[in-house]
């Protein structure tokens, strides 16, 4: 292996164009810190021209995501080792171009799903928010950039995405259920939007970039759908899935 080249295998695809995706191999000089996003500009200013979605650079808007050696990640946060490296389109989502993907009906359904429904309660009397459940759970919750990473790497949405909301949605369900001046019933929408088929299996942890704890998230909304007696109307939805 030489150690000062990094080798990519970029799956290439034109919906327009092509009948079937195919990889191109094109070899950048490595350099420490090289991250992919680097890579694939280095690709795009010396080989032939590779369409991916980025803006800040900095780990911060969501839209660099792709499959890197087969896990979702994002390519400005993502450093690159010498050797061989294969870039995919993140999955789950349909192909604009290359890997550039169509995240449009994922973040309507993200942020259609946490709309709050607010009281007239005078703000002065919601309830307050300890210190450790704010900097230890909600923080990051809130942080969620929308990149789909979770989603791409979820077995039961990779199965059923139509009637399955997936990670990113229940875990903004949950953030929701903290807000003492939100009126809908969180727990139920949660159960209707499959929370309950979540296998608490912790993949999407893994791919997380800001750190988001979705077992917990998932696994306390399973608990109170329980405790509620959802379970039933769960299970319906569950098989309708
Ligand atoms: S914990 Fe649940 S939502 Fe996350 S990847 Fe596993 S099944 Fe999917
Ligand atoms: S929950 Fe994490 S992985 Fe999923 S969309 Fe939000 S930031 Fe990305
Ligand atoms: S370019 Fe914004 S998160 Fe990577």
């Amino acid at each position: 292996m030489n150690d000062s080249i990094v080798t990519l295998k970029i799956t290439r695809f034109d919906p327009s164009l092509d009948g079937e995706p195919y990889v191109t191999e094109h070899d950048v000089p490595w350099k420490e810190c090289l991250t992919v996003l680097q890579a694939l500009q280095y690709v795009n200013e010396h080989y032939d021209p590779v369409s991916f979605d980025y803006s800040c650079r900095g780990g911060l808007c969501g839209r660099c995501g792709c499959m890197v050696d087969g896990t979702p990640r994002l390519a400005c946060y993502t450093v690159l080792e010498p050797g061989e490296h294969t870039l995919e389109p993140l999955a789950a989502f349909p192909v604009v171009r290359d890997l550039t993907v169509d995240k449009s009906g994922f973040t309507r359904k993200l942020d259609d799903s946490v709309v709050a429904v607010m009281s007239q309660a005078d703000m002065a009397t919601s309830p307050e928010i300890s210190y450790e459940l704010y900097w230890n759970v909600l923080d990051r919750l809130q942080k969620c950039r929308e990149c789909g990473n979770c989603v791409s790497i979820c077995p039961v949405y990779a199965e059923n995405t139509a009637g399955y909301a997936g990670p990113a949605v229940f875990s903004q369900i949950f953030l929701r259920t903290s807000d003492g001046l939100d009126e809908a019933d969180r727990v139920l929408q949660a159960v209707e939007s499959g929370v309950m088929a979540c296998q608490l299996c912790g993949k999407c942890d893994s791919v997380c970039p800001v750190g988001i704890n979705h077992i917990d998230a998932h696994g306390q909304l399973q608990q109170k759908a329980r405790e509620r007696g959802l379970a039933e109307k769960a299970g319906a939805l569950v098989e309708a899935i």
